[in-house]
């Protein structure tokens, strides 16, 4: 039933849905248009574990963190039975920890209290753990076929552009919840939404849009004007300070590093680091080899320089060498750290003072190029 929309709307979905059904990337949580028109229902686990890490994270780097949850942990009751020191380990890497410890509570409270399956409407998908307006819309309308007004990046730039909407971000959003809303076709709701996503992606994209390909360039205003790259309007951003700290790479005469955890709460909560000084994105910590755990003599290394949300972080690198330390902590072998939960910016530590450890890209030129909560 299109019975409410305007002929506009039908031309701009009918369009877009064709163009999808040519050109659909091939993603690992997704059903191929051509295999939802013969009745595959997507796995609402898979739709679920997928938006939660596309937040903030590209889809390149999502794809081999979600085949590896889906080999560990293939449906959501195996999720909910593994311990959350597993979850963050697999978690390692994909940054905005919180979102790990989330989807570890959401997925406790499908499995044991609605018996494995998720509720279907946005209300209702939105009273759990790490499921926000976006990633309840994105769930009811990808897994369950409910029209809900999906918004996210790519989104907001397809639609700015199309209505030339002046309004910017994040004002704008309202305007483009009211179009993706009108514009959703009942008959097809989690294709739409997907199609929308793979246009931003892949024709309308921020820097060199490829209109001349775009199924709805007819009428986009932008592309009309020539005007879309300043769409979606933006206010100038606020300058990230620049903090300093320290950070303290020990290895015993195994070769072992030390390893601790952090507190639960705050940034990289609960997630593993090597000994670092106390910096945070409202002031500096300590540097020099002073302010190392224990004294030794310690080796300056190159210094690396990570992003967090609101902040930059530069940290000295400093190794050294002992055989005995105290504390919480535990020594691990080179070749364990790929199993450790160490956030990127202790990788790319740790890759500083040690090249040769063996490290799965330790810095995150894959995509996710912020790290934090
Ligand atoms: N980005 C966020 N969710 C997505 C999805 N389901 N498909 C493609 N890109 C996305």
């Amino acid at each position: 039933m299109v019975c409410s929309m305007d002929s506009n709307n039908i031309a701009f979905s009918t369009a877009l849905l064709d163009w999808y059904d040519r050109h659909a990337r091939v993603l690992p949580w997704r059903i191929s248009p051509g295999d939802r028109k013969q009745g595959v229902l997507p796995d609402p686990y898979h739709v679920w574990l997928s938006e939660v890490m596309l937040q903030q994270t590209t889809v390149a780097t999502v794809k081999n963190y979600f085949d590896k949850f889906v080999r560990l942990w293939p449906q959501i009751k195996d999720l909910a039975s593994a311990d959350i020191e597993d979850v963050m380990k697999a978690w390692a890497g994909l940054g905005y920890y919180s979102r790990a410890r989330n989807l570890k509570a959401c997925a406790d409270i499908v499995a044991r209290d609605m018996d494995g399956r998720f509720p279907e409407r946005p209300e209702d998908l939105k009273k759990l753990p790490g499921i926000g307006d976006y990633t309840s819309a994105a769930i009811a309308s990808i897994a369950f076929g409910q029209v809900a007004a999906v918004v996210d990046g790519n989104i907001e730039r397809v639609v700015t552009r199309y209505l030339a909407n002046p309004t910017p971000l994040p004002k704008v959003k309202k305007d483009c919840r009211v179009f993706m809303s009108d514009a959703t076709p009942e008959d097809r709701p989690g294709d739409f939404v997907q199609a929308m996503m793979d246009l931003g992606a892949t024709i309308c994209t921020p820097k060199n849009p490829a209109c001349s390909l775009c199924p709805v360039n007819a009428d986009c205003l932008a592309g009309q004007q020539r005007s879309m790259l300043h769409f979606p309007v933006k206010l100038p951003k606020k300058r990230k300070p620049t903090r300093k700290g320290a950070v303290f790479v020990l290895q015993n005469s195994n070769g072992s590093i030390w390893l601790q955890k952090r507190a639960n709460k705050g940034l990289l909560g609960g997630m593993t680091e090597v000994p670092t000084t106390d910096w945070l994105a409202s002031k500096d910590g300590a540097t020099g080899s002073d302010a190392a755990p224990v004294s030794t003599e310690w080796k300056k290394r190159e210094l690396i320089r990570h992003t967090f949300t609101h902040f930059h972080l530069e940290l000295e690198v400093w190794h050294g060498h002992v055989d005995t330390m105290t504390g919480d902590g535990w020594w691990s072998m080179p070749e364990e750290l790929p199993t450790e939960a160490l956030p990127s910016v202790f990788k790319k530590a740790i890759a500083s003072a040690l090249p040769d450890a063996f490290l799965p890209e330790p810095t995150s030129t894959s995509g996710n190029l912020h790290d934090t909560d």
